[in-house]
């Protein structure tokens, strides 16, 4: 069966899916999104992402498409229907169709846009080698906690990165320290052995992942702390990290020209990248 998303009511075919020209997201970035990832079948930490929508949605006053019991229905058939089992579901909202004004419009209702992503397991070159990450000013609006489609600096970073045959582009606000990476968040081990990355505030987005892993990380009894770090200390760690929906935990292994610690996945990232996928797993076992 080809691959189907869902379009503000019905499953169609992916290559026929569209919306209409005055989709306020097309027209003026209107919207917000979700990145759920489903590993081993299992849709991992639904409730913390259907939150995080909740509250993307309320800071930007556009009403819920529909209930959390529906999204969860839609996203299970949308999973079945595409085979998905290891990958990611991205869900869209925006504030719906209608003449090109900027003000909100009366009446309008929000536009749901669902796709499935099948995404393969990480390379183990990639586990054991690590990534690179380049380092760029953080050009992005003030309420990056808020998961808006409005992802133009975000992009640009990433091609960037890209063009230097690195993973991610870590982002550096006014005083030179680390907000996040362009779509993940930013972690560094510390000589004496100390996990951290920054607090979650309006600089950055509160990932899904960060969330679960902070609450791992402290459950396993690894030393932690939140707050932000700089270029020049990022350069100097040990060990560095990143994590997103798509990343899980992946080794970060040199920053802009420099190598981090020995140059290789550093020790204390694979032992956490590893209480990550059990976690995941362990869902299954819940549910
Ligand atoms: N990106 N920071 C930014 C700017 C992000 O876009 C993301 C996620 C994260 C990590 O959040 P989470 O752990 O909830 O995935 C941090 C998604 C995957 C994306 O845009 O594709």
């Amino acid at each position: 069966m080809p691959r189907q998303a869902y379009v503000n009511g019905r499953f169609v075919p992916h290559r026929a899916a569209s919306v209409h020209i005055e989709d306020r997201g097309y027209q003026f970035s209107d919207g917000i999104y979700e990145v759920v990832p489903v590993y081993k079948g299992i849709v991992v930490d639904e409730d913390l992402h259907l939150d995080r929508l909740d509250r993307s949605l309320g800071e930007l006053r556009i009403d819920r498409p529909c209930s959390r019991p529906a999204l969860k229905i839609l996203t299970r058939e949308l999973i079945r229907r595409n085979g998905l089992t290891n990958g990611l579901v991205y869900m869209q909202v925006t504030r719906g169709v209608a003449p090109r004004d900027h003000k909100f419009p009366k009446g309008a209702k929000p536009a749901l846009v669902m796709t499935t992503r099948q995404v393969k397991p990480h390379s183990e070159a990639m586990l054991n080698e690590g990534l690179k990450v380049i380092t760029i000013p953080d050009q992005r609006w003030a309420r990056r906690d808020i998961k808006s489609i409005s992802l133009l600096p975000n992009v640009l970073g990433k091609q960037a990165a890209a063009e230097a045959g690195a993973y991610e582009a870590w982002q550096l606000d006014a005083d030179g320290m680390v907000t996040e990476g362009t779509s993940s968040n930013a972690w560094i081990v510390t000589d004496d052995n100390k996990v951290i990355t920054r607090a979650a505030s309006h600089a950055i987005l509160n990932g899904i992942t960060r969330i679960s892993l902070i609450k791992l990380i402290e459950a396993n009894g690894y030393r932690f702390e939140e707050r932000a770090f700089s270029v020049a200390e990022a350069k100097a760690a040990r060990e560095a990290f990143l994590t997103s929906s798509s990343s899980f935990v992946l080794p970060v292994t040199q920053i802009d020209e420099v190598a981090i610690g020995n140059g290789h996945a550093g020790l204390l990232t694979g032992k956490i990248r590893t209480h990550y996928m059990d976690y995941m797993e362990s869902l299954g076992a819940a549910s």
